[in-house]
């Protein structure tokens, strides 16, 4: 099942999705983390941090932090875990991954989800912020994750979420459809950086619903999965390989 429908306006088939994807972050690498400072109100550190926490990530666990980027909830994972030693950040855009090892000193692999060229067994506890719209197949990836776990270990996927009333539906689609773009091009000057939002927009509102995401989570073998919804717009998704 993919994520979303394919989005024509940006590449023709299923197969063209990774490179257009790749592209994008590569391009819009040096603006991301500016971007996502200010576009969620200066929270994402924070968030990242607390959310990890709740969700039990503790020392001495073995992190793979999928679709890391520049890094931004890996460093958060390391305040926690007291180490970046035992963090493997893997993301497919090398732009991205060139922030991320100036941050921390991390494992990293430049990979995608749905193929992840590490071990089986491999993990305590497995991250993906913000990136779940990318993959090709949820299916796929959520295998994947399964299969490099460890028997007990968590996997927690945080995205944002389409919220599901209509005046939440239009103050969303205001914001992140109109505002956010607009004032990124404003303060980047960068239309590349423009691009990245415009089409973080597009996958937020084409994505599948979250029942298909816990559907897909559960067809992939995985346990406990749970959707916790935080201001009616960020979901966390959680499950445990058994
Ligand atoms: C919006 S950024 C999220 C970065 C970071 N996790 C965060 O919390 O801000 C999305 C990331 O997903 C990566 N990505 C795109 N397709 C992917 C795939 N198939 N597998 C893994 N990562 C992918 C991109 O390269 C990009 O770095």
């Amino acid at each position: 099942m993919l994520p979303h429908p394919t989005l024509a306006t940006h590449y023709s088939t299923p197969e063209a999705k990774p490179e257009f994807v790749n592209q994008l972050f590569d391009k819009g690498a040096k603006h991301y983390d500016g971007v996502v400072d200010w576009g969620f109100l200066r929270s994402g550190a924070s968030y990242r941090r607390r959310t990890l926490r709740q969700h039990g990530l503790r020392p001495g666990d073995h992190l793979l932090d999928v679709a890391c980027g520049t890094g931004l909830v890996a460093v958060e994972a390391a305040k926690i875990l007291g180490t970046a030693e035992n963090i493997t950040c893997l993301d497919p855009s090398a732009g991205m991954l060139d922030i991320a090892r100036s941050k921390l000193a991390a494992n990293f692999v430049q990979a995608r989800a749905e193929k992840i060229p590490l071990a089986d067994n491999s993990f305590d506890f497995l991250t993906m912020g913000y990136a779940l719209r990318h993959v090709t197949s949820l299916e796929e990836t959520f295998l994947e994750y399964r299969r490099v776990l460890k028997p007990g270990g968590k996997l927690l996927i945080l995205e944002v979420t389409k919220p599901a009333g209509r005046v939440g539906g239009f103050l969303f689609r205001l914001y992140f459809g109109r505002i956010y773009p607009f004032l990124t091009r404003l303060f980047t000057r960068s239309d590349d950086a423009r691009n990245m939002m415009r089409y973080y927009w597009e996958t937020m509102d084409a994505c599948v619903p979250p029942a298909l995401v816990l559907q897909a989570l559960t067809a992939a073998g995985l346990t406990a999965v749970q959707r916790k919804v935080i201001g009616g717009l960020f979901s966390e998704y959680t499950a445990i390989k058994a």
